[in-house]
């Protein structure tokens, strides 16, 4: 069970971040009342949530899943793929310096976004991606052997993090969307496929008794419902705008 959240209000400069859509320039408004509703959730999910400042010189540093990597044992702090994102993690490593004995970290030239790391059980896989390289996704697995868990490196071909396409909700349950659905990795689990038309909604989260899911694409709203998860819908509309989703929003341990 999860017990943390940790969040970052939206820059005021999100509008400024990396993103790859065509969607237009989020509402800053908007993304802030998007943003505490999501806190609401994951509260509702039973999760403290410690809610970091706003700092503008990151227009994506809401997105804090890409600084670290977290679980029961140990945290690992990330180094950011992208250039405008370096830095990122500087003020998260003394956050979670504060709830974890154990902190270790990737080092350049490794490079690693927290996006790019899934977690099934005990094996992590890890996305090859546009912000991990190879060496980080090493790096990360030599950390987490360690500590008794297995990797899996997996190349990807279009999406920006590995979690943008794939995602765990336990019982064996993986939701998998466009380039991995026929991925021959994946094909032991049962397979819960986002057709292209809500691809976006993949990213969702199973936090304890809940999934978090995007409101608005009941195709996958109906098939996770009817896996007898309980769900909560949010509007995320805002973050979509620059390339975000549920998972990128939060730190969860
Ligand atoms: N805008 C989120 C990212 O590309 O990292």
């Amino acid at each position: 069970m999860f017990k943390h959240a940790i969040v970052r209000t939206v820059s005021k400069n999100f509008q400024y971040g990396l993103t790859s859509s065509k969607l237009g320039k989020p509402d800053y408004n908007k993304a802030l009342i998007q943003h505490s509703d999501y806190i609401k959730a994951l509260r509702k999910c039973g999760l403290k949530v410690l809610t970091l400042e706003t700092d503008d010189r990151f227009p994506d540093s809401t997105f804090v899943e890409d600084t670290a990597v977290v679980n029961e044992d140990l945290a690992i702090i990330a180094n950011l793929g992208a250039t405008s994102r370096k830095g990122e993690e500087i003020e998260i490593r003394k956050v979670l310096d504060k709830f974890y004995e154990n902190v270790e970290s990737i080092e350049k030239p490794g490079t690693l976004d927290g996006g790019d790391v899934l977690r099934v059980e005990d094996q992590y896989f890890i996305g090859i991606s546009q912000r991990t390289n190879k060496v980080g996704a090493l790096q990360l697995k030599e950390i987490l052997k360690k500590y008794g868990y297995s990797c899996i490196l997996v190349k990807l071909k279009e999406v920006i993090h590995l979690k943008t396409g794939l995602v765990y909700i336990g019982d064996k349950n993986l939701i998998v969307s466009g380039e991995f659905i026929d991925n021959p990795l994946f094909q032991n689990y049962n397979i819960i496929k986002v057709d292209e038309d809500e691809s976006y909604a993949a990213n969702c989260i199973r936090v304890n008794n809940y999934v978090l899911l995007a409101n608005g694409y009941e195709k996958l709203i109906n098939s996770i419902s009817s896996l007898g998860c309980k769900v909560l819908k949010l509007d995320i509309t805002e973050f979509r705008k620059m390339d975000g989703g549920l998972s990128c929003l939060s730190l969860r341990f």
